[in-house]
C-alpha cells in the first residue's frame, strides 16, 4: 500500500516549495494539484470560454484531457497531448483557476486522476482539499498556512527578484481575494481537515517547516 502525505493551505503558504523538498528527502513523488486546475483554466482561457459561466465551462471540460508526467523528477502537465507546464504560473491563469475550481464539473474531472496517482505511488500531494476530499485516509495531513501579510511579502520579494515592480498592497489584496474564494466556495472549500496538523510558517524558515513535517512523516511510516 502506498503512503500518502496531504498538504493543504492557502495560496502562497509555501506548500509547493516545502512539498518538493520533502518529496526529495523521503523519495516520494510530489503531486501539485493546483497545476492541474491551472491546466484546465489555461484550456478555458485559450478556447475563450466565459469562465464565469458554469454552463459554458461544463460544456467543454470533458474535452480537456489532463495527464501528469515526470521529467528529471519535475512534474509536467500534459493537456491534450501538449506539455503546457510553462504557461501555468501566470497570474491570470491562477486567477482563472481559482474561479473555475469552484465548479463541480471541474473538480470531478480531476478527482480520479489525483486519487489514481496516490493509489499507485507514495506521494506528497498539495492543494486545497487533499486532506478533506481527495485523500481522506492519508496517514499524515498538514494544513500549512501563514498570515496574508507574510504570504504577500514572499510573493513581492519573488517578483522583485525577477526584476518586476510590484505593488505590495495590490498583491496582498489579491491574496485575500483568492483566500475568500477558495475558502467560501460550496464544493470542497479550503479548510483544515479535523485530523490535520496545523503548521503556521509565518515565522519559520523553509528548513524548519521541512524538518517539522519530515519528523511527523517518519513517526507514522
Ligand atoms: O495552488 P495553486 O495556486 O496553483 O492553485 C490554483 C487554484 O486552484 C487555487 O486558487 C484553487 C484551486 N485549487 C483547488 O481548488 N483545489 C486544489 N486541490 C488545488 C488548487
Amino acid at each position: 500500500m502506498s503512503f500518502n502525505i496531504a498538504i493543504d493551505g492557502p495560496a502562497g503558504a509555501g506548500k509547493s516549495t516545502i512539498a518538493k523538498q520533502l518529496a526529495k528527502k523521503l523519495n516520494f513523488i510530489y503531486v501539485d494539484t493546483g497545476a492541474m486546475y491551472r491546466a484546465l483554466a489555461y484550456y478555458f482561457l485559450t478556447r475563450q470560454i466565459s469562465i464565469t459561466s458554469v454552463e459554458e465551462v461544463a460544456k467543454v471540460v470533458e474535452e480537456a484531457k489532463v495527464e501528469i508526467a515526470y521529467e528529471n523528477n519535475k512534474q509536467q502537465v500534459i493537456l491534450n497531448g501538449e506539455n503546457v507546464t510553462n504557461y501555468l504560473r501566470e497570474e491570470n491563469v491562477g486567477e482563472a483557476a481559482s474561479v473555475t475550481s469552484a465548479y463541480g464539473c471541474v473538480r470531478n474531472h480531476l478527482l480520479n486522476l489525483q486519487q489514481d496517482l496516490a493509489a499507485k505511488k507514495d506521494v506528497i500531494m498539495d492543494g486545497r482539499d487533499i486532506g478533506t476530499c481527495v485523500l481522506p485516509e492519508a496517514p499524515l495531513k498538514i494544513y500549512l498556512t501563514a498570515s496574508s501579510h507574510t504570504r504577500a511579502k514572499r510573493r513581492y520579494d519573488e517578483l522583485i527578484q525577477k526584476g518586476e515592480h510590484p505593488d505590495f498592497d495590490e498583491i496582498e489584496a489579491g491574496i485575500k481575494e483568492r483566500d475568500e474564494r477558495d475558502m467560501n466556495r460550496e464544493i470542497a472549500p479550503l479548510k483544515q481537515a479535523e485530523d490535520a496538523i496545523l503548521v503556521d510558517s509565518s515565522s519559520m524558515t523553509i528548513e524548519e517547516v521541512v524538518q517539522t513535517i519530515y519528523k511527523l512523516a517518519k513517526e507514522r511510516m
